[in-house]
């Protein structure tokens, strides 16, 4: 179990559980989008993980933070290379974030990442091809956090891949968690 536990909360182990158990819940309630983040490490290597700890920072200049496990393969591949991409999923599209939870295959002839086609634009991070639009980013600052790393990247190119108008994807619309 993870402390802090407030005053009021028992020393014993079942009221820091029931505690910890609603803190999570709390957590898992906050609202946030759901992406695919695209990597590499400047030379062969890509991935795409799906990731919701995705936040604009600043609008002056245009920076973007992302939550990265630290011993995920896309830490050591944005570490590489100081570059990473955000993929906006449309809601149709939504059984496309259960194949990008672990260290994908990739097709460089193909250009494939788990056989869904990639592109490339100014940083080389791949991009999923059938994203509703992407934020392509340079990272500028990285705050080692617990058990992540929170890299800011600049957004130094953008562009919308289908209709303005298609709904993108959020966490509510899966039954899926993460952290809590
Ligand atoms: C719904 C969902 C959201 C996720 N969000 C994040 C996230 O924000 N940051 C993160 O590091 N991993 C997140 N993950 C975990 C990664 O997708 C992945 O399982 C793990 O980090 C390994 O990624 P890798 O392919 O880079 O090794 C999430 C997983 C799921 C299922």
């Amino acid at each position: 179990m993870v402390g802090p536990f407030p005053p009021g909360v028992g020393d014993d182990d079942a009221a820091r559980d029931e505690y910890d158990r609603m803190r999570r819940r709390l957590l898992w309630k906050m609202p946030s989008g759901l992406y695919v983040v695209g990597s590499t490490d400047g030379a062969t290597r890509r991935n795409g993980m799906t990731t919701n700890w995705v936040t604009q920072i600043s609008f002056d200049p245009k920076w973007i933070g992302i939550g990265v496990e630290r011993d995920a393969f896309t830490h050591g591949l944005v570490e590489a290379s100081g570059v990473f991409s955000v993929c906006l999923i449309a809601r149709d599209d939504r059984a496309i974030v259960r194949k990008f939870t672990k260290p994908v295959e990739v097709d460089l002839q193909a250009a494939t990442l788990n056989g869904f086609p990639y592109v490339e634009r100014v940083t080389g991070a791949p991009i999923l091809a059938q994203s509703v639009g992407y934020l392509d980013c340079e990272v500028r600052e990285r705050v080692a956090a617990g058990n992540h790393t929170f890299f800011v990247g600049e957004v130094v190119d953008c562009a919308f891949l289908a209709d303005e108008d298609t709904d993108v994807l959020r966490m509510e619309d899966t039954r899926m968690n993460y952290g809590g």
